[in-house]
């Protein structure tokens, strides 16, 4: 039932943000029933609290006497008992099927500006494949492998849940079955502007967005994730983020190191090279476990430190990769209270006082997001830092060219599975790194790892390959038979 207008108008007072129905008298009545909705599913006293801590008052950096970097496990190496140990155990829990996958793809996607969402991006040169195909191709080689159900939790917001599933029903869920792959939604919270007045994206609606990927707790337990772990006798989940093309879904050797140490919450940790690399740093301030973004390394010198050798000191970057206990989220959840919410000054399109829609030119507002990695602050035992391998891991896509961005993801898939192709004997000419000179795609529902390509290509009669060659789930060869000479 539609909440009332004089409820609404009286709610909005209170909270100093009457202005929001001043196009009321000129709205239809489906318009006001928008705005009503709009209005109805905010939540006033956070946003008084967001608005008062962070545009009424100047926030300033927290202090801790002492900043110190976190242990380091290093990249995962077969030949070591203890990477062997792990993978085991990771590999028990994955057949035991106690493990879900929870994929954030709730952002929009600003930078890429692809007229969808985000996932569906056809980020494979040869192919076309989306980002959400190749993630579906790690789940379904892994449930074959273990045979298990692996079930994919994907977290989407209200401006694209509808066009994600539009896009996996159009692709028959990718194989993995319409039940074992459930989306839930975040929640969105209003735009201020510099003075904290809710912003308008329309004469009857609120400018809102999406609560950040630290908005995946709340939704997790309430939107019946968290149930449905239970159903399903889950108690581990991995996490990852939708643009990261390379992510090592489910990933044994993590799952095992996060299960033996009995962490409750672990991450992956890139090893910074370069101290102003744009990418926050684990570290443990004053006893507690905590991710500082780069944004802030100023206000910490301590993190500007270097080793004899001129490395950083606190070289243990975020690739937003994480493994968490079931109970862990519940726990964080029953303290939601305390979860720490950031602000980030952004370009907010909007309706003015006069009805004139604007496009800014430069930030005119703000909007409030919490990040995933705040719920470091809530372990009570320590967290695994797991480092990245080297290669094939991380190539995150925020943009078509340049850092981060399609083109780099690209390049990387070519030097990544075109190692692959070399070491499994494949007829291919190299540059002088010793790679194919073009664009190579290998399934991952076919081989997750260069160890299991080399496998399944043992006898394998290779044509000469010339161009750019994709291998589907099967081992089928696509694209090359046009380049290749028998
Ligand atoms: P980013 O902060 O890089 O945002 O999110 P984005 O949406 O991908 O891109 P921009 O900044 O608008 O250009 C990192 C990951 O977290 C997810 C995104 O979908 C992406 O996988 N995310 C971010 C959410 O799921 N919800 C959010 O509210 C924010």
């Amino acid at each position: 039932m539609a909440i009332r207008v004089e409820d609404l108008r009286e709610t909005l007072e209170q909270y100093g943000q009457e202005h929001v129905l001043r196009f009321w008298d000129n709205l239809t009545a489906e318009e006001r029933g928008v705005l009503q909705e709009s209005v109805a599913t905010v939540d006033f006293p956070l946003m008084a609290r967001l608005i008062d801590e962070w545009i009424h008052n100047e926030p300033s950096a927290e202090h801790f006497s002492c900043i110190d970097p976190v242990d380091v496990i290093p990249e995962p190496d077969m030949s070591h008992g203890d990477t062997v140990e792990a993978f085991e155990t990771g590999e028990v829990r994955l057949a035991e099927g106690r493990v879900g996958v929870i994929m954030v793809a709730g952002g929009q996607g600003t930078r890429l500006g692809f007229d969808g969402p985000k996932g569906a991006y056809p980020v494979g040169s040869i192919t076309g494949k989306s980002l959400f195909q190749y993630h579906a191709e790690k789940i379904l080689n892994l449930e074959r492998r273990y045979r298990c159900i692996l079930p994919w939790y994907i977290m989407v917001s209200g401006a694209n849940e509808a066009a994600t599933r539009e896009f996996f029903e159009a692709n028959q869920y990718f194989g993995l079955g319409r039940e074992n792959v459930y989306f839930f939604q975040q929640d969105m919270v209003p735009c201020v502007d510099e003075h904290g007045r809710f912003m308008l994206e329309e004469p009857c609606r609120l400018a809102k967005s999406p609560n950040g990927h630290g908005g995946c707790i709340p939704a997790l337990a309430e939107r019946g994730v968290i149930a449905d772990c239970h159903a399903r006798g889950i108690d581990t989940l991995t996490y990852f983020q939708v643009d990261n093309w390379a992510v090592q879904v489910a990933d044994p050797v993590f799952i095992g190191y996060h299960v033996r140490q009995g962490s409750e919450m672990s991450s992956k940790v890139r090893r910074k090279t370069e101290l102003r690399e744009p990418v926050g740093v684990h570290c443990l301030c004053d006893g507690q476990y905590r991710l500082i973004e780069y944004s802030e390394l100023d206000f910490y010198p301590q993190l500007l430190e270097v080793d004899a050798r001129g490395n950083p000191v606190h070289f243990a970057g975020n690739p937003a990769m994480h493994v968490f206990s079931v109970p862990f989220i519940e726990r964080v959840y029953a303290n939601y209270q305390q979860f720490p919410w950031h602000r980030a000054h952004k370009k907010i399109p909007h309706v003015d006082s006069a009805g004139n829609y604007v496009r800014p030119d430069g930030p005119n507002g703000y909007k409030f997001e919490t990040f995933i990695f705040d719920a470091l602050q809530f372990v009570e035992r320590a967290p695994v830092n797991l480092e990245l391998r080297a290669m094939g891991e991380y190539t995150p896509i925020k943009q078509f060219e340049g850092a981060g961005s399609v083109l780099e993801a690209r390049d990387h898939m070519r030097r990544h599975w075109g190692a692959w192709l070399v070491e499994a004997g494949a007829p291919v000419p190299k540059d002088a790194e010793g790679y194919p000179p073009f664009d190579v795609e290998i399934s991952p529902a076919y081989a997750l790892s260069k160890e299991e390509f080399v496998l399944k290509s043992h006898g394998r009669h290779w044509p000469a390959i010339n161009g750019p060659i994709a291998i589907g789930a099967g081992g089928e060869i696509s694209w090359a038979e046009a380049n290749a000479s028998a």
